[in-house]
């Protein structure tokens, strides 16, 4: 039975870390390491609350924080884990906390709504996933508009991610001890920072020494360089657990285009399909489009709107013309061929 049939929102004995990974695979492209970390410590978070184990050690929480440029599948992969894992999850931008006037009202806001994914089940909430994106826009130094500075967000939100008790309405109380929290944000400046050459930590390369352990070892982002970037030592010190989301190069953005199960090429062949027409799409144009996207920087985003812009003329006549059977992309320099119907026989 599934974690999510039975009612109960921790995960089947079954699943560990690597089918964790194996489940994400199927729509986060690449990334191999930010979703080994993150299945990781959602499987600790899951083990640490487990309540056959009353005897247990407790095992302090493991937030996490992800960081990486925009586009390259943070939000994607918190979403996605949620939806596997059957738990309540709820997403908030910390932008929209450094503007509000009453940060507290806004935080209460965030855990109701993890309350409301929960069908109103406080408890089952307790035991969800926070989602908190941005969080790289909460510099000490930086305000919002109406003068919240980005200092004080970071305390507000590292009380319930300690554990509080906060108001969800109705007279009710959330126990935050056992949620989950994940924040993420792109940290634009932050390899400048780690590469700084004051920044000890850096660990020097010999001979025999595995290179691959080393090299994770430097690029691991430490505590003190979130507190350069800005984060109050408090803050960083509730997100021992740092997963790196690297850019896509031109490869990974066409598995992205065609690969995930609910891909875009998928999602297009369908709406296709609903006209009785076959859409295909030759692996030359998806590298076309890749290269495009490459250009505007922003990951992934840009290929929908790419693709769609791609579509739009055929997707346009089609409708108005049931002889056409099938369209085929071959460049996006090129017009798409519309192959028409055999002529019925009599
Ligand atoms: N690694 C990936 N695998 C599959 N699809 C991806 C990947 N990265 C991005 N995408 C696609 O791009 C869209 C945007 O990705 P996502 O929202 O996860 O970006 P992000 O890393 O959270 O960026 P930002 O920092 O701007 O919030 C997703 O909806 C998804 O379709
Ligand atoms: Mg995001």
């Amino acid at each position: 039975m599934s974690a999510r049939e039975d009612g109960d929102n921790l995960p089947e004995r079954t699943r560990t870390p690597s089918t964790i990974v194996g489940e994400l695979d199927q729509y986060v492209i690449g990334q191999d390491d930010a979703k080994r970390t993150l299945a990781v410590a959602v499987y600790s978070h899951f083990r640490r609350i487990a309540p056959e184990r009353p005897d247990r050690v407790v095992v302090a929480k493991s937030n996490v924080l992800l960081i990486g440029p925009s586009g390259t599948g943070k939000t994607l992969a918190c979403a996605t884990l949620a939806r596997i894992l059957g738990v309540p999850f709820a997403s908030a931008d910390a932008t929209t906390l450094v503007q509000s006037r009453y940060v507290s009202e806004e935080i209460e806001a965030i855990l109701a709504r993890l309350v409301d994914k929960a069908g109103g089940d406080v408890g089952a909430a307790g035991r969800g996933i926070v989602f908190i994106d941005e969080v790289d826009k909460l510099k000490a130094d930086e305000g919002g508009q109406r003068g919240i500075s980005g200092e004080s967000v970071q305390h507000a939100l590292l009380k319930i991610m300690e554990g509080a008790l906060v108001r969800v309405g109705d007279g009710r109380y959330l126990d935050t001890t056992d949620v989950l929290f994940v924040c993420s944000g792109a940290f634009a400046g932050l390899d400048a920072i780690m590469t700084r050459a004051d920044n000890y930590g850096f660990i020097a390369t010999s001979a025999d020494d595995n290179q691959r352990i080393l090299e994770r070892l430097n690029a691991r982002v430490k505590p003190t360089d979130l507190l350069r970037f800005g984060l109050i030592p408090e803050f960083t010190g509730r997100l021992p657990v740092v997963a790196r989301f690297e850019s896509l190069d031109k490869r990974l953005l066409v598995r992205v285009m065609t690969e995930p199960r609910d891909s875009l090429y998928a999602q297009f062949r369908e709406l296709y399909r609903n006209e009785g027409v076959e859409l295909v799409i030759a692996p030359s144009a998806f590298e076309q489009v890749a290269d495009l996207a490459l250009g505007y920087k922003t990951g992934a985003r840009s290929l929908r709107g790419l693709l769609e812009e791609l579509l739009t003329p055929a997707l346009y006549r089609v409708p108005d013309d049931p002889g056409i059977a099938k369209v085929v992309v071959t460049s996006i320099f090129r017009e798409p061929v519309l192959v028409r119907r055999e002529a019925r026989t009599a």
